[in-house]
């Protein structure tokens, strides 16, 4: 049985300052309600990968580290980039693949997409691909063929059969308080595993992402059938990200 996964993507939120503060709390709340079936993996700006890293090492806590981004080259002329290795070096055991913010601001297409998860996995790490679509793409009716593309063209460039979790993150559900309903995720995810498994992925680890909170999380977790969450705005706030854990924690002490 797979245990559960609650990912926190901060975004371009808390300095390095910052970032060891909400660290040090999520620590010491996960510490006094542990969560034995969920992992729990938080991703921090570039600049702030070390110091969490650090805090994490030194209060031996099994919170693991992840990076929003990555170059899907190996060292170069890519001025403000960062490499696979230079985060492995760090500490860093996993990186998000195509966030919907860099697939739309950042020109990242499926192609990049694909070659970036390539250098992930090729390093090494672990890599959460995320897919979703738009409301046009949705009002369409073509969600599904659309996510399923967007998971073919990735996986489909990889040779392995683990070490990638997908995220399902609709994007008209990012940031704006609507998440998608239960229905939506439940339909969604069916789809995915589906996909994943035709692309030697049957076992990967299925996420929803897109405004949860600690009052959506243990319906969309029991009803969705999800594996956990991605969460960006509830997840600044060592309180609510701790209850979303518990939500995913309770949900998986439940299928036992
Ligand atoms: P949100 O962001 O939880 O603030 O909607 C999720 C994400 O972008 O990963």
């Amino acid at each position: 049985m797979t245990r559960g996964l609650v990912v926190g993507n901060w975004k371009m939120n808390l300095d390095h300052v910052e970032a060891v503060h909400l660290t040090q709390q999520l620590v010491s709340v996960l510490a006094s309600r542990p969560a034995q079936h969920v992992d729990v993996t938080v991703a921090p700006p570039f600049v702030d990968l070390r110091s969490v890293a650090s805090v994490v090492e030194a209060e031996r806590s099994l919170i693991s580290v992840a990076a929003q981004h990555v170059n899907d080259h190996e060292s170069g002329a890519f001025t403000g980039e960062v490499s696979v290795t230079m985060l492995r070096r760090l500490g860093v055991a996993t990186v998000l693949v195509g966030h919907s913010e860099r697939r739309s601001l950042f020109h990242m297409d499926d192609q990049l997409v694909a070659s970036t998860l390539r250098a992930v996995r090729r390093g090494g790490l672990d890599a959460i691909l995320c897919v979703g679509e738009s409301l046009a793409t949705r009002e369409a009716r073509d969600e599904r063929s659309f996510v399923r593309a967007q998971i073919a063209a990735a996986l489909g460039a990889l040779e392995g059969h683990d070490g990638v979790t997908v995220a399902y993150e609709p994007v008209w559900a990012i940031g704006t308080g609507q998440s998608a309903t239960t229905t939506q995720v439940a339909e969604m995810v069916d789809e995915i595993r589906d996909e994943a498994a035709r692309c030697g992925y049957a076992a990967a680890r299925v996420l929803y992402g897109g405004s949860v909170t600690a009052d959506n999380a243990a319906q969309i977790a029991t009803e969705g059938r999800v594996d956990g969450f991605l969460v960006g705005g509830a997840s600044l706030k060592a309180e609510s990200f701790a209850a979303i854990v518990s939500a995913c924690n309770d949900c998986y002490a439940e299928r036992r």
